[in-house]
């Protein structure tokens, strides 16, 4: 009775017009899986999902591809190791993907999260998922508040319907995202509010996550040759295998422009300065191809910036 009302409750309120549940394309519902990690559907939806499957439509052509291509198609999403990790994964299995979850596991990048979310959303095995919405569901459910991820995964395996594994998690996610919200939940709407042990202090079972900033202030240089801007490789771990400005020493009157940023836990404060020379192995990337580089949100803002500095001057 408990899996018919959420299952019905799905069938009128659910997210089904997502393209990753309209599909059973392994690869597609792994490619979505990993730009969902971090960041919003909204946006995977808009900006970038449509737009990687039309660069790499099969895990053949990814495993084909060059590093730097595929960062370029991940350009802007940050977290740049997960299509390095997407990357190796394809070169590793280029036909398909391994169709248990142990297996799965062994690929780079995929973790315990991944792994079940593939074996149910694109296999349909009977399988728990615990992502932090399903989390927050279960906990407040079977009245969990203070359960580590364990004994999330033992509740979540007993209680995955046995004839509809994949609805069944599905329903589970979107009942999070939609009703069983973090604060203020909306436990009338609940199709399982009439069993819920959480629902007299459905507070208990948010977690309070303590958002720790960091503030940095970073000076970039701008060296322009014709159309031409000098991008280095980066040699931090993060940005691997990005392109990015060169990193220089703040000279006053060579002050072009700053904004701010935030990347992560940063919370940037970035400035950029005119500079006639770069050091190392440079890169000339040309402006109108910078949109198919591989290089971050903050290179593109600050690339955007420069340009309407320069420009404005000229007009001037
Ligand atoms: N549907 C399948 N997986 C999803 C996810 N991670 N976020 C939102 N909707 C999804």
């Amino acid at each position: 009775m408990m899996h018919n009302k959420l299952l019905s409750w799905y069938k009128t309120h659910g997210r089904h017009e997502l393209p990753w549940r309209n599909t059973d394309d392994v690869y597609h519902v792994y490619v979505s899986e990993i730009m969902l990690q971090q960041t919003q559907v909204k946006r995977v939806l808009e900006e970038f999902y449509p737009q990687f499957l039309e660069k790499f439509p099969t895990l053949e052509s990814l495993s084909q591809a060059e590093e730097a291509d595929v960062l370029a198609a991940w350009s802007g999403l940050g977290y740049y190791s997960r299509a390095r990790n997407l990357h190796a994964s394809a070169k590793l299995c280029p036909q398909i993907l391994p169709q248990s979850y142990h297996e799965l596991l062994k690929l780079p990048g995929i973790g315990r999260y991944t792994a079940s979310a593939i074996c149910s959303f694109a296999y349909n095995q009977q399988i728990g998922v615990v992502d932090t919405n399903i989390e927050r569901v279960l906990k407040r459910f079977f009245a969990l508040a203070f359960e580590g991820e364990k004994e999330l995964y033992k509740q979540a395996e007993n209680f995955v319907d046995e004839q509809f594994p994949r609805a069944h998690n599905l329903a589970l996610m979107d009942l999070g995202s939609l009703v069983c919200l973090p604060t203020n939940p909306k436990c009338h709407e609940c199709p399982l509010a009439f069993a819920c042990k959480g629902k007299d202090e459905p507070e208990l079972y948010t977690k309070k996550e303590k958002k720790m900033y960091e503030n940095m202030e970073l000076f970039y240089g701008i060296c322009q040759r014709d159309e031409k801007i000098a991008l280095l490789q980066s040699v931090s771990r993060m940005y691997k295998g990005m392109l990015e400005l060169p990193f220089v020493e703040p000279v006053e009157e060579d002050f072009i422009a700053a904004f701010k940023h935030s990347y992560t836990k940063y919370r940037l404060t970035v400035k950029l300065y005119k500079i006639e020379e770069v050091a190392g192995e440079v890169v000339w990337v040309a402006y109108d191809a910078l949109q198919n580089a591989a290089i971050s949100s903050m290179t593109k803002k600050a690339l955007v910036l420069y340009e309407k500095n320069t420009k404005g001057k000229q007009l001037g």
